[in-house]
């Protein structure tokens, strides 16, 4: 059984283009970690996977590895899943399992029959197990299609195996629900922004938390409560039901050291700030997001921090001097939206020119013609996709109109 030493394999998983901005944040906890293709890879202890769950913004869940091995061969796969240590995860008899298999140049290269394989050996050894599944792909790609994704069942331990040119890794899933349900957003306007992308926005475009922020298009509020949460210091783990830490996987595995983990949450508790000390603006011309926003940030604990108003683009007045506009417009992918999206563009320009001259402006795009409205010169900061859709973070500052 591992104890707090550096023993464990870990590896936190983010959206494509995320993986500096994790590993930025895990660098503020004091661990180094290695960015590779979809996450970072660091050798850590039990109190560092907790931390990872309980601090990272980003990230969206974080894997502790089985094993690894080569198998080019039904009987090879067999022989070595046998041998991994499944009770460790799968302690409580009657716990279902979710896997999550893919396979990329591979002499085994059919997903449902290796998934089979490998639910044989953890029910061999941990089972009789509970209602368990299998399927392909990745969280982004379950996100993308609105698919059933391997993790509908939050009280299933997901495994996730993977082969790439025969080789064979397993990790066990320590997080459970993914990291973006931070338990706070209950209500949701049209199109919400990912919890993990809101973060990414707000650290990549280097907003330093204590100076003001305004989303005049703000929908169910999630950069705006990402914001203050960020300003609170409050760990995104304790982002809801009154400060008390959402479920995680790792809490029902065989090695949980509640003593730790207690620790852990109690640090994290001390370090909330009683305000967020800067002014917070979330403004939407559709009252029922408003609404949303509002009982959202409730949720967060953070509804003194941010002041919320139903109001038009065109009616926004700067909160301060200088300060960030970090924002995530409506983008069309449907003929016929161009036109009122330029004008919206063109009204988000106008806005920072007149008004925020000095500022930041942030924002998330997928339309270059759509930014070419805005008579404001940005730079692309990062790439990703939302919802399927690929995006890139717009960051520049706003110069004065002049005219
Ligand atoms: C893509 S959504 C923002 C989603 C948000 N980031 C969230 O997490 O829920 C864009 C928002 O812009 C708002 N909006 C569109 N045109 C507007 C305008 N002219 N003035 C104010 N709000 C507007 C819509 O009501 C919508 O809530």
């Amino acid at each position: 059984m591992p104890d707090r030493n550096d023993d464990l394999e870990l590896f936190a998983v983010t959206a494509p283009g995320l993986e500096a901005l994790c590993a930025a944040e895990l660098a503020r906890l004091g661990i180094a970690a290695a960015v590779e293709p979809g996450g970072v890879a660091w050798s850590g202890s039990l109190a560092e996977l907790y931390a990872a769950n309980l601090e990272l913004r980003t990230a969206t869940r974080v894997l502790v590895r089985v094993g690894e091995f080569d198998a080019r061969s039904f009987s090879e796969l067999e022989r070595h899943a046998r041998r991994l240590a499944w009770e460790r995860f799968v302690g409580r008899r009657g716990r279902a399992v979710t896997l999550r298999v893919t396979s990329r140049r591979s002499k085994l290269y059919h997903e449902r029959a290796i998934a089979q394989r490998v639910l044989e050996a953890i029910d061999r050894q941990a089972g009789p197990l509970g209602p368990s599944k299998a399927g392909g792909g990745s969280e982004e790609e379950d996100a993308a299609s609105g698919a059933a994704g391997a993790t509908e069942d939050p009280d299933a331990q997901l495994f996730v195996v993977r082969f790439l040119r025969d080789r064979c890794t397993i990790s066990a899933d320590a997080s459970g629900l993914p990291l973006h349900r931070r338990g706070y957003r209950q209500a949701v306007a049209k199109a919400p922004l990912r919890e993990t992308l809101a973060a990414a926005m707000l650290l990549g475009s280097g907003w330093p938390a204590d100076v003001p922020l305004l989303d005049p298009l703000c929908g169910s509020g999630t950069l705006a409560i990402e914001g203050a949460l960020l300003g609170r210091r409050i760990a995104p783990g304790l982002a809801a039901a009154g400060g008390t830490p959402r479920g995680y996987a790792f809490e029902a595995w065989a090695d949980f050291d509640a003593g730790v983990w207690e620790e852990l949450v109690g640090h994290a508790r001390d370090a909330v700030l009683p305000a967020a000390g800067i002014p917070i603006h979330a403004s939407d011309r559709d009252t029922g997001a408003i609404e949303a926003a509002r009982a959202n940030a409730a949720r967060a604990g953070v509804l003194d921090d941010i002041t919320f108003e139903a109001r038009a683009l065109s009616a926004v007045e700067a909160p301060g001097p200088a300060g960030w506009l970090v924002t995530n417009p409506p983008y069309g992918q449907r003929v016929g939206e161009q036109t009122p999206l330029r004008d919206l563009y063109a009204a988000l320009g106008n806005l920072a020119r007149r008004r925020l001259a000095g500022w930041t402006l942030a924002l998330l795009s997928a339309d270059r013609r759509l930014d070419a409205q805005l008579g404001v010169r940005l730079d692309e900061v990062l790439r990703t996709s939302n919802g399927g859709i690929p995006v890139r973070l717009m960051v520049g500052r706003v110069d004065e109109l002049r005219s």
